[in-house]
């Protein structure tokens, strides 16, 4: 698998040092992964060269436009979208997640009922929940000890009243994929839409809506080496026919109509830049722009996968380490590994492995739900490492290390 942790000397921050001059080793990316020079560079030649608003009659101004067109059209070959209009940004997901499901929310009668899961990040459960005051009924799909959906349940809480189904592609708490074919063949079989949150799949692995296509698919692009920026996907029509929430002069079709506000132009140019990263990292530049990103796709999920293996199989050689979520060696798993410590707490453990300059999170990541099924709460969730394309094989051994020397009580 071809090694890709050369890129990292494209990451400024990857330069920092511990007190002791050691490299930090970064494994915090499902909170937020670390930005290249390209992307750090096209915000600031937003500001340098072209910060305007849009639609007016001046050479910035018609910049700004086309930095906006090209962020649309360069999401559109991230995520495998045909369809023009398809792409709408936000604040972050969880903003647009909230304005959607107000919209979604308006078109539907006392009685409908939601589909979530107990596996997801709140932003993708909360938003639904908040329109049970309006009459609908959330049904909820639980979780197995395995971290995993419950797939019988899940099955058996379709009805004719389904109107949506929300769920997450990966778990951004213990790295568990969804099989989304099958559910979404279930959500076509009662006719219901059917929402992806691909925020933590998306810097992971191939994403492609023609062939999935959900209704609607969101996603996050500072987890995919970009600036603080949520995206929206919509299959053709169905932003049209929402009444969403929006300022009498905005644009009333899609993709403007569920974007409130001036946009943030200048990330949106980063937007850009970090695709143009990832498609950097396919073996075959000489595709057109979705080719070359789904070619670095798979080699971020080949070498991820690797790196994944190795610190699942160190860890488990520690006895005081129980690690939560679907094994390793199993294909589908984004690169995500979260356990806990006999006998200390997650955040105590988190800490440590900070002063000793691996960057990891503790905590339930929002995934509130699953962290309370699987009884760890009390000692204060789970403690996570996440994988990106800019680690390396040595800062795996290092951070096994340096997690055996915790577990000990070091
Ligand atoms: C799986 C998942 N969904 C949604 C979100 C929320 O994304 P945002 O911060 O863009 O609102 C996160 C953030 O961590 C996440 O991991």
């Amino acid at each position: 698998m071809k090694d890709l942790s050369v890129c990292r000397q494209q990451f400024p921050s990857l330069y920092r040092m511990t007190e002791n001059g050691e490299p930090l080793i970064y494994l915090d990316g499902p909170g937020g992964s670390q930005v290249p020079y390209s992307v750090i560079g096209a915000i600031s030649e937003y500001y340098t060269r072209h910060n305007a608003n849009t639609h007016g009659q001046f050479v910035t101004s018609q910049e700004s436009d086309q930095i906006i067109a090209q962020a649309r059209s360069d999401v559109k070959a991230f995520l495998g979208s045909g369809a023009d209009g398809s792409i709408s940004f936000g604040q972050n997901m969880t903003t647009l997640n909230f304005l959607l499901s107000q919209a979604i929310g308006a078109t539907l009668q006392p009685g409908d009922e939601i589909i979530v899961t107990d596996l997801d990040h709140d932003s993708n459960v909360a938003p639904w929940i908040a329109l049970e005051n309006r009459g609908i009924i959330i049904r909820r799909v639980p979780v197995t000890v395995a971290g995993t959906l419950n797939l019988d349940e899940f099955e058996h809480l379709f009805s004719n009243r389904t109107r949506l189904v929300a769920v997450g592609w990966a778990s951004n708490a213990v790295g568990t994929v969804n099989p989304l074919d099958t559910i979404r063949q279930w959500t076509k079989d009662v006719g219901s839409l059917f929402l992806v949150d691909a925020v933590h799949w998306a810097p992971h692995g191939p994403i492609d809506v023609s062939r999935l296509q959900p209704d609607f698919l969101l996603c996050s692009a500072y987890k995919f080496f970009g600036p603080h920026i949520g995206i929206l996907y919509s299959a053709p029509g169905r932003l049209d026919a929402l009444p969403t929430l929006r300022v009498r002069p905005q644009v009333p079709v899609a993709p403007e109509k569920i974007e409130t506000g001036t946009l943030n132009h200048a990330a949106l140019a980063g937007v850009s830049a970090a695709i143009r990263f990832i498609a950097s990292l396919t073996d075959d530049p000489t595709g057109d722009l979705r080719e070359q990103i789904h070619g670095a796709m798979q080699n971020i999920y080949g070498y991820e996968h690797k790196l994944a293996k190795r610190l699942y199989d160190g860890l488990r050689a520690i006895p005081e380490i129980t690690i939560y979520g679907p094994p390793v060696n199993q294909a589908d798993r984004a690169p995500t590994i979260s356990f806990t410590v006999h006998g200390q707490s997650s955040e105590q453990v988190a800490r440590k492995l900070g002063q000793r300059g691996v960057l990891v999170w503790d905590g339930d990541f929002y995934a509130m739900t699953l962290v309370d099924q699987l009884g760890i709460r009390d000692q204060g969730g789970l403690v996570r490492l996440g994988l990106a394309p800019y680690n390396t094989a040595e800062e795996i051994e290092r951070t096994i290390n340096v997690v055996t020397e915790v577990a000990h009580g070091a």
